[in-house]
């Protein structure tokens, strides 16, 4: 009965068609690694996040009389399973950004953001920003302690603009900050705002960004991690079932690890302080970003100048952008490429560094440490061209031609 309903539907949309062609005629290299699976959990990651969201929404309430009480009594006590969907959330955003940091540190190691994919790439960092303001204005909405307060000291920093000379008088921080809290305070407009960016335009945005980012994929092609491009009809292996399986695979992996911590550690991702509800006239002892941001925050607190800091910070976000015009090296992978190898050590620990003295006390040292970190991440971006430059001469002493 089941196979004459799936054929006599087939019949119709032809979606067996559909299969062969996007699925089983699609090639892709047959020596593809553990990190690329990292893009298919975040596919994955991503629809757990909105197929939670979409449930919480019928019990949250966007008002600030009512958001604490609807997301932690509501929400965690009244009813049934609820709970479980606020821990998928709440967990999911943390595991959906470090999945999305490793697929960014996937795609440098291979070097995936040069020819023919620069602009899956620069889709891929519109999908990152967007992806942090998605969790920016996330945060706020169970209206606890730290959602209030982790407000108040982001909604400060744009102010740095305003320290800095000339553009300073223009007060371009602070209308920048109003703007993004909707008044001179935290308050009902804030979470009104916050509640139908979360949950339509943002999700929505991200939504069209992440098709349009796999469509490019698709069109570009898959990067091999030898660094070269592959002679699909001869070396490719069909996309079903050798992938399909390999990553179905890793990606059962990942789902046990994060329904781990969903039932044990959620102690980690809903602080006990945001169990306290918003109270302007009690300032927490520790407000700290969540650790996705965290690098950057050290970056902007190690460098004793505001406005420097600021720029410092939001430089970084530019070189990530731009990454396929600063390494314009004719050599691809870090496999293939012993400077860059080096190099890309040399982010990796800065970046870990960074994060970690982000959980530490403003102290001198901790300000040095900060201060020697960015500079090793820093570094790894001016040394791009210089790198290019090297490998450019070691490749037309060889003869080479760029790929
Ligand atoms: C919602 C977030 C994202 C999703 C769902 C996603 C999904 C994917 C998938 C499925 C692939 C193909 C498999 C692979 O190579 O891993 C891919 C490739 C790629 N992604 Fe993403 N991605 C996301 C975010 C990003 C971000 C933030 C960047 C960079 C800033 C990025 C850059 C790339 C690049 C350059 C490739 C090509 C890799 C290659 O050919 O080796 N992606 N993405």
């Amino acid at each position: 009965m089941l196979s004459r309903i799936g054929r006599w539907i087939d019949e119709r949309a032809h979606l067996s068609e559909l299969w062969q062609s996007q699925m089983v005629d699609y090639k892709v290299p047959k020596n593809l690694t553990f990190p690329y699976a990292f893009g298919v959990m975040a596919i994955v990651a991503f629809a757990i996040q909105i197929i939670s969201g979409i449930f919480l929404t019928m019990y949250y309430q966007p008002n600030i009389h009512t958001a604490f009480d609807s997301a932690n009594y509501t929400i965690m006590k009244e009813v049934p399973f609820m709970w479980l969907v606020r821990h998928v959330h709440a967990a999911g955003a943390n595991f959906f950004l470090a999945i999305v940091y490793l697929h960014i540190f996937t795609g440098i190691y291979y070097n995936a953001y040069k020819k023919p994919r620069e602009l899956t790439w620069i889709v891929g960092w519109v999908i990152y920003f967007v992806l942090l303001v998605t969790a920016l204005t996330g945060y706020l909405l169970p209206w606890g302690q730290l959602s209030y307060w982790g407000m108040v000291v982001t909604a400060e920093i744009p102010t740095s603009i305003d320290s800095a000379p000339i553009i300073g008088s223009l007060k371009i921080g602070e209308t920048i900050s109003i703007l993004m809290k909707g008044g001179y305070e935290i308050g009902q407009v804030t979470i009104g705002r916050f509640f139908g960016l979360h949950i339509w335009l943002l999700p929505l945005i991200l939504l069209a960004l992440v098709s349009f980012h796999l469509y490019l994929v698709r069109a570009a092609g898959i990067s091999n991690p030898e660094g070269r491009e592959i002679d699909k009809k001869k070396e490719g292996v069909p996309f079903h079932p050798y992938i399909t399986l390999k990553e179905g695979a890793y990606l059962m992996g990942y789902l046990a690890v994060f329904f781990f911590f969903v039932f044990f550690y959620m102690h980690h991702f809903l602080p006990a302080d945001n169990y306290d509800p918003a109270d302007p006239f009690k300032t927490p002892a520790h407000i700290a970003p969540e650790w996705y941001l965290l690098a950057y925050y050290t970056i902007f607190r190690s460098i004793p100048d505001k406005f420097l800091g600021f720029v410092a910070f939001n430089l970084t976000l530019v070189f990530l952008l731009i990454l396929p015009l600063l390494d314009f090296s004719p050599i691809k992978s870090a496999r293939n490429r012993p400077l860059f190898f080096i190099m890309f050590i040399v982010l990796v620990i800065s970046s870990m560094a960074l994060t970690i003295l982000g959980t530490m006390p403003p102290t001198p040292t901790n300000a040095m440490l900060g201060l020697i970190f960015t500079a090793g991440l820093f570094s790894f971006f001016i040394a791009l061209p210089i790198i290019s430059i090297i490998e450019w001469g070691w490749y037309k002493a060889k003869g080479g031609e760029k790929q």
